[in-house]
């Protein structure tokens, strides 16, 4: 039995904030120094040609990353990379500090493979992380930055609020993601409508002399008609992908009592992200980086020949421990061998055709 699975029942019973806490302290540890990534590499690390992608002018040596909201800050992003992960997103950034709802704010449904959180973008913001990235270094992967906007600010200071994180945090990553989609934070306008993202896209724009990779983040509540509407926003203004998707405000699928409000993540939205997944990907041919109930080499398969280039995982991550990527990833090349597949960027978009 693998040292989690021991460790699990023990952490469970702990508050999901206070174990999320002592599992970032303990990656914290994993990445301080290169001897210790050194270790979690040769405990947990992975590679197969056949997991490498190509996207967003770089190379991705596998196609498995952390979501946005478990290194929020870039406190881990090191000890995730060690893990085997093939990129991480931060964030998300907001430009100043933020607390966030109060506690408790985020919750296990374990017989559902599930968390429902209302964490509220809480963060140190964008200086502070720009500090970290800075004297931490990046790691050898890629490493996206999701951006974000204060919970107190209307559609126009919003706009403010990307441009400045963008601002602050452009030399370091390799794509940023503009997240339109958290439901759990106090809204007081329309955050995927037409005029705010072009607003936003707008502005962005005129900020990225490099070209940097820029994509969105979207939600999976929004009807068909809406998600082909931003589609053709996001490809108006020639952005370079779509992250889909973020948490759920439905509670379908679940067997425990969902009394808390706030997204749901995790196996019960795994449906539902796919399928945005795969009607993004039957409509256009921007890069797509799936995320939703990924825990497993089956489910991150499904996403990819769904049409997602990338998968992301946070809640699998939680329940699977240090070794899913690993795991995730040597089941893939099973798959892709079983398949007939030389990689997985063949495999992409297959059930589509
Ligand atoms: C505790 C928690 C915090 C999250 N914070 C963020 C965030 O700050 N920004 C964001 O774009 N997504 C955030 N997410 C959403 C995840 O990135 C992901 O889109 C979602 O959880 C679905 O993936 P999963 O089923 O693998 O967890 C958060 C999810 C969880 C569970």
């Amino acid at each position: 039995m693998a040292l989690y699975e021991l460790l699990r029942p023990a952490l469970f019973r702990l508050p999901a904030e206070t174990a999320h806490e002592l599992g970032k302290l303990a990656l914290r540890t994993g990445g301080a120094t290169e001897s210790t990534r050194r270790a979690l590499r040769y405990a947990y690390g992975y590679e197969h040609p056949a997991l490498e992608v190509e996207l967003l002018g770089t190379t991705f040596p596998n196609p498995v990353g952390v979501a946005a909201g478990f290194d929020k800050n870039a406190e881990v992003t090191h000890a995730l990379a060690a893990l085997g992960f093939g990129f991480v997103e931060v964030g998300t950034v907001t430009p100043y500090p933020q607390p966030g709802n109060e506690r408790p704010r985020l919750f296990r449904l374990p017989a559902d493979g599930a968390m429902v959180n209302r964490m509220g973008f809480n963060g140190h913001g964008a200086e502070r992380v720009k500090d970290r990235l800075e004297t931490g270094g990046l790691p050898p992967r890629p490493v996206g930055v999701n951006v974000g906007k204060m919970n107190t600010s209307n559609a126009e200071e919003a706009i403010e609020d990307y441009r400045r994180v963008f601002d602050r945090l452009y030399p370091y990553p390799d794509y940023f993601v503009v997240n339109v989609s958290c439901p759990n934070t106090p809204e007081t306008f329309d955050q995927q409508s037409p005029e705010h993202l072009r607003a936003i896209f707008e502005t962005l724009e005129d900020e990225n002399p490099e070209e940097k990779p820029v994509l969105v983040k979207i939600g999976p509540d929004a009807p068909e008609s809406s998600i082909l509407e931003l589609l053709e926003i996001v490809e108006q203004f020639d952005l370079d992908g779509i992250v889909a998707t973020n948490t759920t405000t439905a509670r379908d699928g679940l067997t425990e009592d969902p009394r808390e409000w706030g997204g749901l993540s995790g196996k019960p939205l795994e449906g539902r992200s796919t399928e945005v997944v795969r009607l993004l990907a039957a409509n256009t041919d921007l890069p797509i980086v799936g995320v939703g109930g990924v825990d497993s080499a089956e489910s991150a398969y499904a996403k990819i020949r769904a049409g997602a280039s990338l998968v992301q995982l946070y809640t699998g991550f939680v329940y699977r421990g240090p070794s899913t990527a690993s795991e995730i990833n040597r089941g893939l090349v099973a798959l892709l061998e079983r398949d007939g597949f030389s990689s997985v960027e063949e495999a992409v978009g297959a059930d589509l055709e």
